[in-house]
């Protein structure tokens, strides 16, 4: 079954999220066979939680320490106490924009894990990189991060190569089989594992990419704020 996420981002208020839910359970008709996660923002996600669709939650960051005076943020604990079964680790606006390290995000996996959450780890090379020819080294390097989780662990990684993320510009087929081979052979002990991709994933263009082979669902931004839209996307995931 292909595993569709919503990562909403910074968008919808809890107010917003009513509407949003309200709209998209009219797009989710006879929606057996493929699962369903919403990423809303933390304010959202008791929103999100009431309004009790088809679909599991997932927080879009946690911190790194299970409890403690860090004012502002939010543990893994608080989240699955919200009912998400899965958090956002590691993504590239994170670890760009709050210099989020690899060693900072292994203790964030370690405390999603103390607290039940699957983290959905994210994963992707800047197009410095790819045109340096080192999208390998980089995928390594991050999945290196991940050495100490438990083999076992139910564990969902999204390629999200920087450079597609908001811009239109998805990667093409070729690539995308290439990253998420390399990933799956780097993974190869993990028992439990699904490997989702990320950038500009549109309507128009999700079941293509849903139906390449090694792709196991689709981690959405922009696409997934119009309610009608995602319910294509997850509708595109059936069949695939
Ligand atoms: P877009 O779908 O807007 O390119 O964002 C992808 C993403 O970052 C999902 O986490």
């Amino acid at each position: 079954m292909k595993l569709v996420v919503a990562n909403w981002k910074m968008n919808l208020t809890a107010s917003e999220t009513r509407a949003y839910t309200a709209a998209f359970r009219k797009g989710l008709t006879a929606l057996e066979g493929v699962e369903i996660v919403l990423a809303p923002p933390f304010t959202a996600l008791a929103a999100a939680a009431a309004a009790e669709g088809r679909w599991s939650l997932a927080g879009q960051n946690c911190h790194h320490r299970s409890s403690g005076a860090f004012t502002g943020e939010i543990s893994a604990r608080m989240l699955a106490d919200l009912g998400c079964r899965y958090v956002i680790l590691g993504h590239s606006e994170r670890r760009r924009d709050f210099g989020e390290s690899g060693e900072l995000l292994s203790e964030k996996v370690a405390r999603a894990r103390e607290a039940g959450l699957v983290p959905i780890f994210c994963v992707g090379e800047s197009l410095g990189e790819r045109e340096a020819g080192a999208t390998e080294e980089v995928l390594e390097r991050q999945v290196a991060d991940l050495a100490a989780d438990p083999a076992g662990m139910p564990l969902v990684v999204a390629y999200e190569p920087v450079w597609a993320i908001g811009t239109g510009q998805r990667a093409d087929g070729g690539q995308i089989r290439g990253a998420h081979g390399r990933l799956r052979s780097l993974l190869a002990v993990r028992s439990d594992l699904r490997i989702l991709y990320g950038g500009s994933v549109t309507a128009e263009t999700s079941g293509e990419i849903l139906g390449l082979p090694d792709v196991d669902g689709a981690l959405v931004g922009g696409a997934s704020l119009d309610p009608a839209g995602f319910a294509r996307i997850a509708r595109a995931a059936i069949q695939r």
